[in-house]
């Protein structure tokens, strides 16, 4: 009941004390828009209730006796996501990258580096390659999913036809048949993927289904099937002693709700610096790809229909070079695109992390500076405009970045 009370609480009052209750890495409260986990504005009655739910299911943490397991990730979506923000470099996981042998299965490209009693995790098998991925924040998806997938098709220039050295695409891919047709990304055919680092993931159910099941071990009525480890001899049905499926669709569907109602920070200060940044930004090419502004389609959600997304993305993938490379095909991106990161929220990405930085799919920049140094491919360009700059362009190029 206590516990009831501290969400009711981070949900009814969340414009000014949302992360009082809800978070887990900042020590002091943030003030108004300073946060990942303030719902939409003005919320009904039903959807606040909806969120609240959510809310709780995002910070369970799941043991032995509730289904985790018997491989897994992490113990709950909000060890991984902390304060609703991007996860540390020692959060997330690692996915296959190059070098497996097509005769070893390991029931999946991502490796569950933890197990519960009884159960041994997987281990990355010799000469294989992985690469680490880092939890990307999960506030503001419900935006992304309320774009119109023809608004990203229209950015999309896969042959570079416009001869500015930059040809993103739309990662297309199927959904999985538990995903119903009312869902964006659901249904039979292709869709626009614009989840997960390399946009392989088109609809928010997908992704939270098989986050239950792939990160956590936890089987629902949407994927009633646990993961287990293949390289343990004899083990292939082996799961946990808790009957599947372990949650049900309900659960499921509230955390996505959860998500999707999850509002974006607000911009910092809009200094004349910030301004001249603004404007940087677009004249040296990283608005060809950080598209500043996309507008969602109808919506049934009014918070979500019809409005401006500020996320600084064309939720398209690019060819990024051999420096950010993971060899790893996904959906239909390649081994070197991945998919253009939204930048918003930026400013604070220090802030959740207990003032250490992480950016890029691995984390590897301490700081958005820093994760422009990386850029190559299609944003080779860009990058060295960006290093011939005047020292004050560049400082102000980079309070422009702190400013989202
Ligand atoms: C072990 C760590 C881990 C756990 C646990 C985890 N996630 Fe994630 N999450 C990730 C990583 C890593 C990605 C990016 C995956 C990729 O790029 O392939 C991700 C991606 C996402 C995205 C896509 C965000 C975007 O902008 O594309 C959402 C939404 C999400 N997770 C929600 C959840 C929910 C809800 C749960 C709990 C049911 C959860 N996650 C549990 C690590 C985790
Ligand atoms: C060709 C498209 C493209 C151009 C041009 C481009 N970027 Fe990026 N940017 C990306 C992609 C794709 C990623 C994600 C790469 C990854 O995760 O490894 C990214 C990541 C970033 C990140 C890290 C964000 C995070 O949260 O991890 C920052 C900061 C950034 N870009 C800033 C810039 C700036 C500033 C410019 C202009 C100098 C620029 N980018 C030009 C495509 C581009």
């Amino acid at each position: 009941m206590q516990r009831q009370r501290v969400f009711l609480i981070c949900a009814a009052t969340a414009a000014a004390f949302a992360a009082s209750g809800c978070d887990t890495l900042m020590t002091s409260t943030p003030t108004e828009g300073d946060d990942f986990t303030a719902p939409m504005d003005d919320m009904s009655m039903d959807l606040n209730a909806a969120f609240v739910e959510g809310d709780e299911n995002f910070e369970r943490v799941f043991t032995v006796a509730d289904g985790l397991g018997p491989i897994f990730n992490n113990t709950g979506c909000e060890s991984c996501h902390p304060g609703d923000g991007r996860g540390s470099p020692d959060l997330g996981f690692f996915r296959i990258s190059e070098g497996l042998d097509p005769r070893v299965d390991l029931g999946g490209a991502q490796i569950q580096d933890k197990a519960i009693p009884g159960h041994r995790p997987e281990t990355v098998p010799p000469g294989v390659d992985v690469t680490f991925r880092l939890p990307p924040p999960v506030f503001g998806v419900g935006l992304m999913e309320g774009i119109p997938e023809s608004t990203i098709l229209a950015a999309a220039d896969p042959d570079d036809a416009d001869g500015d050295g930059i040809s993103g695409r739309p990662n297309m891919v199927t959904s999985p048949a538990f995903v119903p047709e009312t869902h964006v990304g659901g249904g039979p055919g292709m869709h626009v993927g614009r989840f997960s680092r390399k946009g392989q993931v088109a609809s928010l159910l997908e992704q939270v289904a098989f986050a239950y099941q792939q990160d956590i071990g936890v089987t629902s009525d949407f994927i009633p099937e646990e993961i287990v480890n293949r390289q343990v001899v004899g083990n292939a049905v082996l799961g946990d002693l808790v009957p599947d499926p372990e949650i049900s669709a309900s659960t499921v569907l509230f955390t996505v709700m959860y998500v999707r109602l999850l509002q974006p920070p607000a911009r910092g200060e809009i200094t004349p610096e910030v301004e001249r940044g603004d404007a940087v930004f677009t004249e040296i090419g990283c608005a060809s790809c950080h598209t500043p502004s996309m507008r969602t389609g109808p919506n049934e959600i009014p918070q979500l229909s019809e409005v401006d997304v500020q996320l600084y993305s064309d939720l398209l993938i690019h060819d990024m070079g051999p420096a950010l490379a993971d060899n790893r095909p996904d959906g239909d991106a390649n081994g070197f695109e991945w998919k253009t990161a939204p930048l918003w929220g930026t400013r604070l990405v220090a802030e959740f992390l207990n003032g250490e930085g992480a950016f890029l799919h691995d984390g590897r920049a301490s700081s958005a500076e820093a994760a422009i140094g990386f850029h190559g491919g299609e944003a080779e360009a860009s990058k060295n405009r960006f290093q011939a700059l005047s020292d004050g362009d560049r400082q102000a190029l980079v309070a422009f970045l702190e400013s989202l």
